[in-house]
């Protein structure tokens, strides 16, 4: 299975992938977390996402695809790839239609979560995130079962440092502009399932199964 999840900032993709890869035991490509798990080690390709990400904007495709290109070709992604939050622009999009090909591989489907502005404000507002492996969490919606580290790996939950609400806003303006050209692009090619991202995680993850015809 070779799937994208698609969808805003805050739209649940973290939550849906991290429900998938113990369901399909297989890997989550998610460039957001590469990119803060650089930071956290003090790479070079860390230190330069970060001023792009603390400003809600994208980082440039070039350093984004050539992770991506590292990752995919890792012997856990034979059976299977969750791909969250890339691609996120055309350029990424065509990149990864590309590299797949030269892979022989082909996208099962494309998963787009729809989830409207005035609720991802909510949810960014109450978000922590594993400071360890990503996972995300919510002082509401997805509570941690110890306070303050993660049921999965025991590490720490932080804030994130892009989920100030302006930064936010920023956020999901340039999604608008650059990300949801992607629903047109992979509808084309037939891959385009539109879920209503709206509802308790377990019915969203019901409805993903569904789409995937696992359910
Ligand atoms: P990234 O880390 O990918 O962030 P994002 O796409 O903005 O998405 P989020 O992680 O904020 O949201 P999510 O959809 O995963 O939602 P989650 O499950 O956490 O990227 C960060 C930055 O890195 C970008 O801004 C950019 O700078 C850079 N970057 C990354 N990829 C890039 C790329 N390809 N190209 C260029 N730049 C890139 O859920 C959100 C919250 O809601 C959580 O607290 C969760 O617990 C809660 N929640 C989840 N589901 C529900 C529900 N059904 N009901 C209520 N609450 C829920
Ligand atoms: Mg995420």
């Amino acid at each position: 299975m070779r799937l994208i999840l698609l969808g805003a900032p805050g739209a649940g993709k973290g939550t849906q992938a991290e429900m998938l890869t113990e369901l399909f035991h297989i890997p989550i490509i998610s460039t957001g977390n590469m990119f803060r798990a650089h930071l956290s080690q003090g790479t070079e390709l860390g230190i330069k996402a970060k001023t792009y990400m603390d400003e809600g904007k994208l980082v440039p495709d070039e350093l984004t695809i050539e992770i991506v290109k590292d990752r995919i070709v890792k012997d856990d992604c034979k059976n299977g790839i969750i791909f969250d939050g890339f691609p996120r622009t055309i350029a990424q999009a065509q990149a990864l239609d590309d590299l797949l090909k030269e892979l022989d591989i082909t996208l099962d489907k494309v998963i787009d979560v729809e989830v409207p502005d005035e609720e991802i404000v909510t949810r960014m507002s109450g978000r922590t995130v594993c400071s360890g492996c990503g996972t995300p969490y919510h002082n509401q919606f997805k509570i941690e079962k110890v306070k303050g580290s993660c049921d999965n790996c025991n590490s720490e939950l932080v804030q994130r440092d892009d989920d100030k609400e302006e930064t936010v806003k920023k956020r999901l303006k340039i999604y608008h502009e650059q990300t949801q050209p992607l629903i047109d692009y992979y509808n084309a090619q037939g891959k385009l399932v539109e879920i209503d991202g709206i509802g308790s995680v377990s019915s969203i993850n019901l409805r993903v199964k569904k789409a995937l015809g696992v359910e």
